[in-house]
């Protein structure tokens, strides 16, 4: 397992702003873009490059070019403001959507939207996603872009808890992750702590009532799950 945590003060900086809770929508999708660009760098780092001659004004010399063809998978919603900024840093990467949600009872990833083509048509998949929480709906997309022919993946999440990255390297440890925050753990609700909340409500503006918060009480068999995932990374 490769887990990339990013150690940069100005990804430390902008997750503080964004974390907080009073943070606007508005600002929110600001500087999940300007994150974005900061982890979409560091993500691509080690992405192989061919020679090509080229001239410059002065001289011919030899340039480096992007060798493989690069997929964007943003998974719905959340993944949605992370594709904008990866295309400005990477304009002709392909975008690939994923539409999954996770089941609020049983935190297991639902698919709705899946329009990949029947083979694969790129060589490196990124996969975005701001939360990596259970790692259930990472997992899911991996074993779909693994199926689709994908022959490297990568992860690109803002914030990760420790039962998602271990989750996701378990079932697939040939996958990169590359993190801003590995937080501390789940709350029983499945919510990421300290997080954000809900990374699509906040960056949507999509707020249902208290029900729906990320601290509201326990759901008897959510808490159960998370629980299983906790004692599958710390059995003690
Ligand atoms: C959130 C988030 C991830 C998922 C992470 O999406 O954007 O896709 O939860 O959780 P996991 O690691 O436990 O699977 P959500 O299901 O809330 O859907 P939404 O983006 O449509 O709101
Ligand atoms: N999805 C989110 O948006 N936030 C979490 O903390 C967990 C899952």
């Amino acid at each position: 397992m490769t887990l990339h945590r990013s150690n940069h003060p100005l990804v430390a900086h902008k997750l503080a702003i964004l974390r907080d809770k009073t943070t606007e929508p508005k600002k929110f999708r600001e500087l999940v873009r300007e994150l974005t660009w900061l982890l979409g760098y560091e993500a691509m780092a080690d992405l192989a490059t061919r020679p090509e001659r080229i001239e410059t004004p002065l001289e011919p010399m030899t340039a480096s070019r992007l060798e493989p063809r690069v997929g964007l998978i943003p998974i719905l919603r959340a993944g949605l403001g992370m594709v904008d900024a990866m295309l400005e840093l990477l304009p002709s990467a392909e975008v690939w959507h994923i539409g999954l949600y996770r089941d609020e009872r049983t935190l297991k990833p639902v698919e709705y939207y899946n329009k990949l083509p029947d083979a694969a048509t790129v060589q490196v998949c990124l996969i975005l996603d701001p939360m990596l929480a259970t790692g259930g709906s990472s997992s899911a997309t991996v074993d779909i872009l693994k199926q689709w022919g994908a022959a490297r993946i990568k992860q690109v999440s803002l914030i990760a808890a420790p039962e998602g990255v271990g989750t996701l390297s378990s079932a697939h440890p040939d996958v990169d992750i590359h993190v801003g925050a590995l937080d501390s753990h789940l709350n029983e609700r499945g919510y990421i702590v300290p997080g954000l909340g809900d990374a699509g409500d906040r960056q949507f503006g999509t707020f249902a009532g208290p029900a729906s918060e990320p601290g509201h009480g326990p759901d008897d068999e959510t808490a159960e799950v998370v629980r299983r995932l906790q004692r599958e990374i710390d059995p003690n």
